[in-house]
């Protein structure tokens, strides 16, 4: 990995949850003549959405030596990190894609929503005094955590998890203290990704935004941009970002492919009204029949009834047209932060 990835350079560190101690992810790799060829890492980690929790395996960090590529290793270095998560439950396998077209040949697909905004010069102004906020130190790490929790849709993390994520190589963490007490955080960069970029906060919008000023009066010496990653949930701060001007985009979360297609049809079970009976067919479709029909979704077509991309909810819809009933908590919108990608 940190041949290819890193040039050589070491990126361990980088990577709490696959490398550091008592680390709970796992690496994969393909041999030949005693020489690992391709690689990849993968995480089983549970996706908290309202009330469901939803079992998933976060891959990445997929790289085949310069010198043995195009010989299929790199595709199966990935199936075999998908199925092993499979077998710990992981419904979904989950990818953060920097060549996505790679991915999307080998069946994954986009998946959920990510919002991104920009402060720079002509809308940092109109942020809030950064009053109160200071680097975060290790005492705060059980506040930053409780605050880390109270997101509606996030990855679920132990404290110790959060705490070996937020002291990662190049991560600069703020928080703001108000009468002796924590009230929000905010994380920019991570080793060599996400410089310049918001990419974990916890905490309401009057205490984050005040955050977010005190990374610009940073950033803004060493870039005339600073981005913002926002959950489709926290609508609060997307209002907040579409008032003061900030461009944004409305991107993917992932890319996605089905693990275990037994444990997505648990996950509709819990996500649709009784009366509407979920079953897996073959090993590739699941079928939905509700008071007035049935209808077979491919993995493909399941996928996007579950979480597509942008919040497209046409897939949703042709579900409730066929079944004869409303699915008011489908499609869901999940969350998991920067950090927690490998
Ligand atoms: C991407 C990568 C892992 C593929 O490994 P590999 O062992 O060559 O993979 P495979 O043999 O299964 O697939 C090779 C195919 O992917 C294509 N390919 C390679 N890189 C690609 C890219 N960036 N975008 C699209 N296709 C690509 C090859 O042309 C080949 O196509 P073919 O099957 O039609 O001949 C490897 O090129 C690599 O390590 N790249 C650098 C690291 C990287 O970008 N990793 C992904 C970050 S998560």
């Amino acid at each position: 990995m940190e041949a290819v990835l890193r040039d050589g350079r070491s990126m361990a560190a980088e990577y709490a949850q696959v490398f550091g101690p008592g680390a709970t992810g796992h690496v994969e790799t393909i041999e030949e003549d005693g020489e690992v060829v391709s690689t990849c890492a993968w995480l089983r980690r549970d996706l908290v959405v309202g009330g469901l929790r939803l079992p998933v395996a976060f891959v990445g960090s997929v790289a085949t030596r310069a010198d043995q590529r195009c010989k299929g290793h790199g595709g199966e270095v990935v199936e075999r990190a998908i199925a092993r998560a499979a077998e710990q439950g992981a419904a979904l396998a989950l990818l953060w894609a920097d060549e996505s077209d790679w991915y999307q040949k080998r069946g994954w697909v986009p998946f959920g929503t990510e919002n991104v905004f920009v402060v720079n010069g002509s809308n940092a102004f109109l942020l809030p005094d950064p009053e109160g906020v200071r680097p975060m130190q290790a005492r705060d790490m059980p506040e930053v955590h409780e605050l880390y929790c109270n997101h509606e849709a996030r990855a679920d993390r132990t404290l110790a998890e959060t705490g070996a994520m937020l002291t990662t190589p190049g991560l600069r963490a703020l928080v703001r203290e108000v009468n002796g007490r924590l009230t929000g955080y905010a994380c920019v960069g991570r080793g060599e990704d996400l410089a310049h970029c918001v990419h974990e906060w916890g905490g309401d919008p009057e205490d984050v935004l005040p955050i977010i000023a005190g990374h610009w009066e940073v950033t803004s010496a060493e870039s005339d941009r600073l981005f913002v990653m926002v959950p489709e949930s926290e609508s609060a701060f997307t209002a907040y970002f579409t008032f003061i001007r900030s461009l944004g985009a409305k991107g993917i979360l992932a890319m996605a492919r089905i693990g275990d297609l037994g444990a997505v049809a648990k996950a509709f079970d819990e996500l649709t009204p009784e009366g509407v009976d979920v079953k897996v067919v073959g090993d590739q479709s699941l079928s939905l029949t509700g008071p007035s029909g049935q209808i077979t979704l491919s993995e493909n077509e399941t996928l996007l009834a579950l979480c597509p991309p942008r919040g497209d909810k046409r897939v949703t819809q042709v579900v409730e047209a066929e079944i004869g009933v409303d699915l008011p908590m489908l499609p869901i919108e999940p969350y998991a932060c920067g950090l927690d990608s490998i």
